[in-house]
């Protein structure tokens, strides 16, 4: 509900409330945060300023001064001294006062978010706040948007000129929030290839605080998403205060708090390499920036992102589509794809229950490793002499779908699209391009390049046989032309045209988002693809990691987890497949190693966890998902989906604790006067897993590294622990239920064998 009130306005969902001041004709923010009931003058809440001894007074004979007033938007030389989060220069003044002139509610339909970025679905209501500096005739509107039952608030800004003189934007931030300061500390993300989502937490004092990517991409340098906690702040209890951007591309968010105790918030496109020009009754919108309170810590803040981003941002059809458990080629063939080792891998992948089959990297072109080809789309009939299409009837017939990587913004300098069109690449035509995997970035500022891409996209939908595409982008961008101001945001909106134009014209097709790994997560591209790859890093336990932090922001129903080899390419670490299974349900799983090396143990033990994911498949993808522990601050995670009847809880490990005391597998959320079974996914330890030890039991001496301990491996194993049992919903949400001990070098009985950077999986049903 939006309402005008005295003085301002009111604004509320179902849990939160937001009330915005005018005093002196600012625009201030008074209230954010537990739902309060409708206030009649919202200067009811403001606060006494302190007389300051040399401050700037806003107007003589009052006090007031700018610099303590918790403004929703900034700009600079007018006496306020923390940073502006807008700056407007070229005008008669560099000095800018925007002051109140104007509102407008608007309902449904009637809202209109610019077109040159992606919208959220179902936008409720809308508050448009106008602001005008009269004398340098230049408006800003600030536009205020609430979803439908949702507990996120939308927030952006535009900038019109209204006068004679061209002006130009320097900073045009999307959003600016002040905050009473509670002993807040900022969590923010960094990372960068396979170590995505990184969490960082540090005090807020005195020091400004930036976070930023200027690499072209939202970029898993620094993701867009951060959050306000406290030392109250826990999973289930406190404050969080998140904010996310619905961009991709460069971006940054301050925090400074002042020694007036407000902390003030500022978001948006990243001041460098932005420039924008407006001439007379010209405009620019920033993109849209999302605010969310929860004072039920990390677990609630998470719920308000993940209903936000099933239900207004995904395309509308993924809301609660299920997402297909898949099959990629990468990890298991690399380049080396061969038209028979390919069918044969379809048909294996068949009898295991895959749905949707995925051909990556190495298809097209002369593409033998990274240094060649991109842009050269043709298929390489040495490789695939049936072609695409030959390999997707084949698919199709199997009874799967069909999927083809691409990388449509990049191009090799040795491809025939490069010899033809040198002038489509970014480069600044004055120093020799660096090259990132040996590729340069297609110009999507212009049309030609677009269309390019269009083209090329549309034949495979149209005429290949593909259902399901991944899109990759593999390099941050560098030597960008002279000539635009703004060549990062033109890039965005050049990438935005030709998702909406494809994704639009071929709505039945799925579409994977992936920047080698997660280096352009981020709710601009989830727009309009409805899946992300995490991360390059499939590690069993790394990926553990980046999933705890990516997981905060984003749900799960968005994530694309694989099941690799035993042996991570990335940490040369060896995890059992249960494990990698594991980590990676609780999302959209799938399977990326070559199956022609798997004993027929393995391919069994994959088919079994393909059906038992299959049979809860919702529950993994769409389940609420909470917390009790965490990796990032302990020894052990503890994730837990639930949805109706249903539960799964994934325990991960660092360590394996010796001399542990008995541990407890905690579930919350389930009815109490229910009855629940709860049981451990069960499988088989490889015997090689056991080393020596085995010699304690064997009738012959067996080497650990020997040819015979191999072969055994390939055939005998151990079961692991048995658990399973039958308990109430209140005794399992209030004390949760013991588990068997792990294994501390003696008494083998139904000892639980872990093993360093392993995870197990439980399921939990209402009987
Ligand atoms: C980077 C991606 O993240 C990988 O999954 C794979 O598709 C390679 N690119 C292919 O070059």
């Amino acid at each position: 509900m939006i309402k005008k009130i005295e003085n301002g306005f009111f604004l509320s969902s179902a849990k939160t409330s937001l009330v915005l001041g005018i005093e002196e004709g600012k625009l201030i923010s008074l209230y954010l945060g537990a739902k309060i009931k409708e206030i009649e003058d919202a200067l009811s809440l403001r606060r006494d300023y302190i007389p300051m001894g040399n401050g700037t007074r806003y107007k003589e004979g009052k006090e007031i001064y700018l610099d303590n007033l918790a403004l929703e938007v900034s700009t600079p030389y007018k006496g306020d001294y923390r940073q502006p989060s807008i700056v407007i220069e070229g005008g008669k003044s560099p000095v800018y006062d925007f002051i109140y002139e104007s509102y407008e509610i608007r309902k449904g339909k009637e809202i209109k978010t610019p077109e040159e970025y992606p919208s959220p679905r179902a936008i409720e209501e809308e508050l448009l706040v106008t602001l005008e500096d009269k004398a340098m005739k230049v408006r800003c509107i600030l536009h205020y948007l609430l979803f439908k039952d949702d507990e996120v608030i939308g927030r952006y800004t535009e900038i019109v000129n209204l006068g004679d003189d061209e002006i130009h934007l320097r900073k045009a931030s999307s959003m600016q929030l002040c905050l009473e300061n509670k002993d807040y500390e900022l969590v923010s993300f960094y990372g960068g290839w396979s170590d995505e989502f990184n969490e960082d937490v540090s005090r807020i004092g005195h020091v400004r605080m930036v976070v930023e990517s200027i690499a072209g991409s939202s970029s898993a340098r620094h993701n867009p998403f951060f959050y306000l906690k406290n030392k109250e702040t826990g999973l289930d209890k406190g404050i969080a205060i998140g904010i996310n951007l619905v961009y991709s591309g460069n971006h940054f968010y301050e925090v400074e708090l002042g020694n007036d105790n407000l902390i003030k918030i500022a978001n948006g496109i990243a001041p460098l390499g932005f420039d924008y020009f407006l001439r007379k009754d010209e405009g620019f919108s920033s993109p849209l920036a999302l605010i969310s309170y929860s004072d039920s810590g990390i677990n609630g803040l998470r719920k308000n992102f993940h209903f936000f981003v099933n239900s207004h941002i995904v395309p509308e059809r993924f809301e609660h589509e299920p997402r297909l458990v898949d099959y990629n080629s990468w990890e298991g063939c690399g380049m080396k794809v061969k038209e028979n080792k390919v069918k044969g891998l379809m048909r294996k992948a068949k009898k295991i229950g895959i749905e949707l089959f995925v051909l990556d990297d190495g298809w097209f072109g002369k593409r033998h490793n990274d240094s060649s080809s991109l842009g050269d789309w043709e298929v390489d009939r040495k490789k695939i002499p049936h072609g695409i299409k030959g390999l997707s009837d084949y698919c199709h017939k199997l009874g799967m779908k069909f999927g083809l990587w691409f990388e449509p913004e990049m191009v090799s300098p040795d491809s025939d699209l490069y010899r033809k069109h040198p002038e489509w690449a970014i480069k600044d035509d004055i120093h020799e391009p660096s090259l990132g995997r040996h590729q340069l970035t297609l110009n999507l500022t212009k049309a030609e390049v677009q269309d390019f891409i269009y083209e090329t996209m549309a034949h495979y939908l149209r005429n290949e046989g593909v259902d399901f595409v991944k899109w990759d982008y593999n390099r941050s961008m560098s030597d960008i032309p002279g000539g635009d101001s703004c060549f990062f945001h033109h890039y965005i909106v050049g990438l935005y045209k030709v998702l909406s134009r494809l994704t639009k014209e071929f709505p039945e097709v799925t579409f994977l988002n992936c920047a080698s790994g997660g280096n352009r997560c981020d709710l601009g591209m989830l727009s309009y693809f409805p899946l992300t790859w995490v991360s390059d890093d499939t590690d069993g336990f790394k990926r553990a990691l980046i999933q705890e932090g990516m997981i905060v922001g984003y749900p799960q129903s968005v994530m694309s987890n694989h099941v690799s080899a035993k042996t991570s390419q990335q940490a040369v670490r060896k995890t059992s497949l249960p494990s990698k299974f594991a980590v990676a349900s609780i999302g959209c799983l799938g399977y990326e190693l070559d199956l022609d090396d798997l004993n027929k143990y393995d391919l069994s033990e994959v088919k079994r966890q393909i059906q038992f994911y299959k049979d809860r498949r919702e529950l993994f993808q769409f389940g609420e998902y909470s917390e009790s522990s965490r990796l990032s601050s302990s020894n052990l995670s503890s994730r837990q989906v639930k949805l109706g009847d249903k539960a799964a809880v994934v325990r991960t490990i660092r360590e394996q604790p010796l001399a542990s005391p008995v541990e407890t597998l905690e579930i919350k959320g389930l009815d109490d006067d229910s009855i629940y079974s709860y049981s451990v996914y069960s499988f088989r330890h490889e015997l090689s897993k056991f080393g020596p030890l085995v010699n304690f039991v064997a009738p012959i001496h067996i080497k650990e590294d020997g040819y015979l301990m191999t072969f055994l491996s390939n055939h005998i194993g151990m079961d692991s622990e048995k658990f399973e049992g039958k308990a109430s919903g209140a005794l399992l949400n209030n004390s949760g239920v013991k588990l068997p001990y792990q294994w501390q070098g003696t008494g083998l009985d139904n000892a639980a064998f872990y093993g360093d950077f392993s995870s197990r999986l439980f399921f939990i049903e209402r009987i």
